[in-house]
């Protein structure tokens, strides 16, 4: 399960989108839809990028109470997307009614992949405005054991926390890790980031890029750089 690179389409779009994959003749990689995407564009986008032949981590990082939830994740199942995601702030009960949801009546579901706190919530913000009195880290661990316990697949993450998720949840719970820079290219807005060979290396199971890929003069080549580097 796992090992392999996700292209956040971060596009505003469904012409931007479907332009961008155009681009790919010989593969069809995984992608990421998020919310400007998905709200924007309806869940057409979903079936159309299916139906293409792509896998689809649908993030929308479902937050609500579980019967909301529950009823929400089983029509994001009947999409037929292979991976999405909640907030694991939404306690045990939440995430376990989310699977029960998206559990199909053959059995099988996509991956449940949880947020535990956001890359843009800082420790201090967190423990004084949302009166978490705990280290981020130790919150971050904590959230990620919740979510292995409700039966979830694993956690979207730094790469920097992958290993030590791997140690607290076991090597089998899944690590899907943004964050993603080549050595040699521009660092934008992110800043804790690890190239794909770095990723490898510490175990993430899944890397999201986005913009070294989409941005990337050549997207393909970008594409088989990740792959290469992460994958291969
Ligand atoms: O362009 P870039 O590679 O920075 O894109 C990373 C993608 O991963 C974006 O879609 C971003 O919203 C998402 N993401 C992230 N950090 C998180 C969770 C999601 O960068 N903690």
């Amino acid at each position: 399960m796992g090992k392999d690179v996700i292209i956040a389409c971060d596009f505003n779009s469904k012409a931007e989108v479907m332009e961008f994959l155009d681009k790919f003749k010989e593969e069809k990689p995984y992608v990421k839809i998020g919310m400007e995407l998905f709200y924007g564009a309806g869940p057409d986008i979903v079936r159309e990028i299916k139906a293409r032949g792509h896998k689809i981590f649908l993030d929308l990082k479902l937050c609500d109470i579980p019967n909301t939830v529950k009823k929400s994740m089983k029509v994001l199942s009947n999409l037929d997307v292979d991976m999405c995601n909640l907030h694991a702030f939404g306690t045990k009960a939440m995430m376990e009614a989310a699977i029960e949801g998206l559990t199909r009546d053959d059995g099988t579901r996509p991956l449940l992949i949880a947020v535990t706190q956001l890359t843009s919530t800082s420790e201090e913000r967190m423990q004084g405005e949302l009166l978490i009195n705990k280290p981020i880290d130790e919150v971050v661990m904590h959230y990620a054991k919740n979510a292995m316990e409700a039966g979830l697949d694993g956690v979207v993450c730094s790469p920097l926390e992958a290993g030590k998720v791997h140690t607290v949840c076991g090597e089998g719970f899944l690590t899907v890790t943004p964050g993603i820079r080549f050595a040699d290219s521009s660092v934008g807005d992110q800043v804790r980031i690890m190239t794909p060979a770095e990723a490898k290396k510490i175990g993430s199971d899944y890397i999201v890029v986005g913009r070294p890929v989409t941005q990337a003069e050549d997207p393909v080549a970008a594409y088989r750089r990740c792959v290469a580097e992460f994958v291969d």
